[in-house]
């Protein structure tokens, strides 16, 4: 790919994509449009976020220049909460082979929303949503990714765990070119598990895990559970088997 310094508006505005150059949060603005009737399909991309949100509380960093910074509002018709759940292990195992496609590069899931590259994590994803008695009103997907980072980029406590596609293998990304291609892959796999599930995602996921077959500790949980990752079932449920032999489903948490 081609060295390049900043993201390409026109082409950004040619696909009404709603780019800005400094942004606090993608997520955010996208969930303030959502609120003003924005239709699903909207795209919120910024160059660089003063206030990039992460799961748990979490700040995302997000400097200018480096990384792809945007977030997804939909809003998929006869789709209840419940049903909508998975959507984020979907969005992951789809970029995470968009990634492999536009870059050559080995990008792999790790459950249940971080991007990886080798154990370190290259990317993540912040879903939020939006309920009214049940009903699921609208989906903001939020999706970070370190690109053209040098380690100078990340603050020293992130250097160990946080790495970007420039770090792996000494190339520079256009973005403009690769996020357009990532968002219509993206596009495409969330219009089928609208359509059908996660079922259909669930062999792409395990080709693509970082996560089965490693001894993990999840947080996030009223117990704490500790085992083997052995499997993700059709449902997008971790199983977790743990030394006494026992299976455990998990449906949400973090792995530490
Ligand atoms: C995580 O791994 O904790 C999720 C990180 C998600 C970061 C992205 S960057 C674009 C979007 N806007 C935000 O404020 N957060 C998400």
């Amino acid at each position: 790919m081609i060295q390049s310094g900043s993201f390409n508006a026109q082409m950004l505005d040619a696909s009404g994509i709603y780019y800005y150059p400094h942004l606090g949060s993608t997520n955010t603005e996208a969930c303030r449009l959502a609120e003003e009737g924005a239709p699903g399909g909207t795209v919120v991309l910024a160059d660089a976020q003063s206030a990039g949100r992460g799961r748990r509380g979490r700040s995302w960093h997000s400097p200018p220049g480096k990384g792809i910074y945007f977030s997804l509002l939909l809003r998929p018709p006869g789709t209840g909460p419940a049903a909508a759940s998975p959507v984020t292990l979907a969005a992951a195992a789809a970029v995470a082979r968009q990634l492999r496609e536009c870059t050559g590069m080995q990008a792999a899931v790790k459950w249940p929303n971080d991007l990886l590259i080798g154990q370190k994590k290259i990317g993540g994803i912040l879903t939020e949503t939006r309920t009214s008695r049940q009903v699921l009103l609208y989906i903001v997907m939020g999706i970070g990714l370190n690109i053209n980072h040098r380690a100078e980029d990340f603050p020293a406590e992130l250097r160990r765990r946080a790495t970007s596609l420039y770090l792996e293998s000494g190339l520079t990304f256009e973005r403009t070119t690769l996020f357009l291609d990532l968002l219509k892959g993206l596009r495409h796999c969330l219009d089928l598990f609208f359509k059908e599930g996660f079922a259909p995602f669930q062999p792409l996921w395990k080709e693509l895990s970082a996560t089965l077959g490693n001894d993990v500790k999840l947080a996030g949980q009223d117990e704490a559970v500790q085992g083997k990752a052995v499997d993700l079932d059709a449902e997008g449920a971790l199983l977790i088997e743990d030394d006494r032999g026992q299976r455990h489903r998990i449906f949400c948490g973090e792995i530490v």
